[in-house]
């Protein structure tokens, strides 16, 4: 079965005003979008419920995060289930600045990875290595164990169904510095070998498995043209009107 290209727009904490974002969704709005792919954009919280109402509604929204209790006092936390109750069909989980930033662990990425499939939210799950385990040659082994600790949590293959795992190594994210067709394509077979061994030969085949870190419309076509790579997840250039052309990138 042939996997449909995902090209997802992570928006992080910028940019400052409405009006910035109404100027994204304007060019998202007239654009000639490649309707075989599926597109889905991550604002800041804030402005997820505004821009489903101003966006084209065959793009969807994420969030770039949520907690994984229902409800409670955990200030400053989002649940699946509120985002779901606003009508968000997805969020970003385990992106780097989280892990790094914010401490994440891997097993509590799991935990809001079974939360937010439980409350019907979509997972685009992100794992990736530093620069010093590449350079210590230590890519599989971190993002196997990235992804072992999700895969401990859930017990039905059912729920890889609504995960999308975005492979994004740090030293790639906002630098410019882009991995290769190669090292890409390479780190997502692993990936996709992983899912066979520890999960199921199905869900190997039919995970999307999407790359992040420095994506543009100058890289993005050979990027896509590798058979492991089923699209991007896109940071500084999904703020500027190159993010249609890597929308568009198997067009
Ligand atoms: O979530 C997106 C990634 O962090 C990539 O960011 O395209 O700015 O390198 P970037």
């Amino acid at each position: 079965m042939a996997r449909q290209f995902f090209v997802g727009g992570n928006f992080k904490m910028n940019p400052g005003s409405v009006e910035q974002k109404k100027n994204i969704i304007d060019i998202l709005n007239q654009a000639d979008l490649d309707p075989s792919t599926e597109v889905v954009i991550a604002p800041p919280a804030l402005y997820l419920i505004p821009l489903k109402g101003l966006v084209r509604k065959e793009i969807q929204l994420a969030a770039q995060n949520c907690y994984f209790k229902t409800s409670g006092a955990f200030t400053g936390e989002i649940s699946p289930t509120q985002l779901v109750d606003a009508g968000i069909p997805y969020v970003i989980l385990g992106h780097s600045e989280r892990r790094t930033l914010f401490h994440e662990t891997s097993e509590f990425v799991g935990n809001k990875t079974k939360a937010a499939l439980d409350a019907s939210l979509k997972v685009i799950l992100c794992v990736g290595e530093t620069l010093a385990e590449r350079e210590a040659r230590k890519t599989t082994e971190v993002v196997n164990a990235q992804l072992q600790a999700v895969v401990d949590i859930l017990k039905d293959t059912a729920y890889w169904s609504n995960i999308v795992i975005a492979y994004e190594p740090v030293w790639a994210i906002g630098t410019g510095k882009v991995a290769t067709a190669v090292q890409a394509q390479d780190a997502h077979a692993e990936i996709r070998q992983f899912l066979k061994t520890r999960v199921s030969e199905s869900v190997a085949e039919t995970t999307r498995v999407i790359y992040g870190g420095s994506v543009t419309a100058a890289n993005c076509k050979e990027l896509a043209t590798q058979p492991d790579v089923d699209g991007f997840l896109v940071g500084g250039a999904s703020l500027k009107p190159e993010f249609v052309n890597i929308i568009n990138a198997m067009k």
